[in-house]
């Protein structure tokens, strides 16, 4: 057998080559992702016993690792190095769809041939925590598949633990199955992981960035689920994909001026101010929803320019729900409004075994569109990191082929 097969020749089922091809980030290039991720021939790695080898047909591409790319807040190579791995690159990804190629002596759960997708929550399965049969993603040795851990899906063979493969929705290509889990069951945990705050039919919902990755699956997952969301976007372009993808109504951030964090609570001007701009963005709720109905759920994740902003226009009794600090972590709010309307902040990561399947599910039965943006070549993947970084790349979840044919290319 040839040490290394070119994309898309397909080894005999089962066999391993030695090498593969992979795009890979080093400590020397960390900075903007069209440099930082190169093409480069790495060694296929070997499995552990609770582990598959995947062939990857399609990658989703994923805002961790434009994080990765830059090397901030965290150089995932040197921490990975601190707990002892030895490689000295990162070779990330962590969304796709593939082929179990090859599975450790204890898998039952999938099968060499299996068509999979593969969701991003990583755990020890010795972890005290997961054997006490609580909710992994609470566990100590949790990592996010692909960012925290080598191996992912920008491989030609990703490494992953068995327990994150769900099957393949039979009804999509591979680069849409492959595009769209890690935002898909974020979102659904953030939406249905934190009772009794979840989506019950008629509530309202606020959706930042919703045409972005994350976004667009809480569109799908709130339209699915009964309930009503409004969409934030930036753009007035981003408006027709927000509605078609199941807004009720659609704000452009824009058209206000308050954001970033809170001004001092005793500089009664500026804080004035700030108010107006709150209570303007939340009669823009009401009228995107058409009656007066404050959002039970926020899903933020830009954090630092919209939390205050979030804390204040979320329904009595509401849950802001958040997974990230795009805009900034260092984030203020104004506990008065907190407290006293009884609202909850709750921060959410990933998503269990569970969560995962049940998104996968409504993707599976044409419930929910995993919103495929626009399908790239493996050699497109620096530049689709770099749209993201820039707020450039468009409305969804983009794709980049790997071992899959180009579409209208043969058969998959
Ligand atoms: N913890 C987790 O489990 C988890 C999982 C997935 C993603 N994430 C994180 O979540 C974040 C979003 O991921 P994504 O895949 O949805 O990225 P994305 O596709 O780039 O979408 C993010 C959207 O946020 C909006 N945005 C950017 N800056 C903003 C600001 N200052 N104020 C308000 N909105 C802003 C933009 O929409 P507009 O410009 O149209 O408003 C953008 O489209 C990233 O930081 C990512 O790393 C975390």
């Amino acid at each position: 057998m040839p040490d290394l097969y070119d994309l898309g020749a397909r080894p005999p089922l089962g066999e391993v080559p030695r090498q593969m091809h992979a795009y890979v980030v080093r400590q020397h290039r960390f900075g903007q992702p069209r440099d930082a991720w190169q093409r480069e021939v790495i060694p296929t790695p070997a499995i552990g016993p609770d582990e598959v080898l995947i062939y990857v047909m399609a990658s989703g591409i994923n805002y961790n690792n434009v994080w990765a790319a830059l090397g901030a807040p965290v150089d995932v190579i040197g921490e990975r190095q601190k707990l002892g791995e030895p490689e000295d690159f990162h070779a990330g990804g962590s969304d796709c769809s593939g082929i179990v190629w090859a599975i450790g002596k204890d898998v039952t759960h999938v099968k060499v041939g299996d068509e999979v997708v593969v969701h991003s929550g990583w755990w020890r399965p010795d972890d005290p925590w997961v054997l006490s049969g609580r909710d992994p993603m609470l566990a100590e040795s949790t990592r996010i598949w692909g960012y925290q851990t080598n191996y992912g899906s920008y491989c030609q063979f990703a490494r992953a633990q068995a327990h994150q493969c769900q099957p393949k929705p039979r009804r999509l290509t591979w680069e849409a199955a492959g595009c769209f889990l890690l935002c898909a069951s974020t979102a659904y945990r953030m939406l249905m992981g934190w009772a009794p705050n979840i989506i019950e039919p008629g509530d309202v919902v606020l959706v930042w960035g919703a045409a972005g990755g994350l976004g667009s699956m809480a569109l799908e997952i709130t339209r699915a689920l009964g309930g009503r969301a409004v969409a934030v976007v930036s753009d007035e372009a981003k408006r027709p994909f927000c509605l078609e993808h199941g807004a009720v109504g659609v704000i452009n951030r824009n058209d206000f001026k308050h954001w970033g964090r809170m001004p001092d609570t005793n500089d009664t001007g500026a804080y004035g101010d700030w108010v107006k701009g709150a209570r303007a963005f939340g009669k823009a709720i009401w009228d995107g929803v058409g009656e007066k109905v404050s959002p039970r759920i926020v899903f933020e994740h830009p954090g630092e320019a919209t939390l205050p902003t979030s804390g204040f226009v979320c329904a009595t009794g509401g849950l802001i729900v958040i997974c990230a600090g795009t805009s900034g972590y260092n984030v203020t709010m104004d506990l008065r409004y907190h407290w006293m309307r009884q609202k909850r902040f709750q921060g959410s990561h990933l998503s269990n075994d569970a969560q995962a399947a049940a998104v996968t599910r409504l993707v599976a039965e044409g419930k929910m569109d995993p919103c495929l943006s626009r399908t790239y070549g493996f050699d497109d993947l620096p530049g689709c990191h770099q749209l993201m970084l820039e707020n450039q790349h468009p409305y969804g979840n983009m794709a980049v082929l790997v071992n899959a044919p180009a579409p209208g290319l043969g058969a998959s």
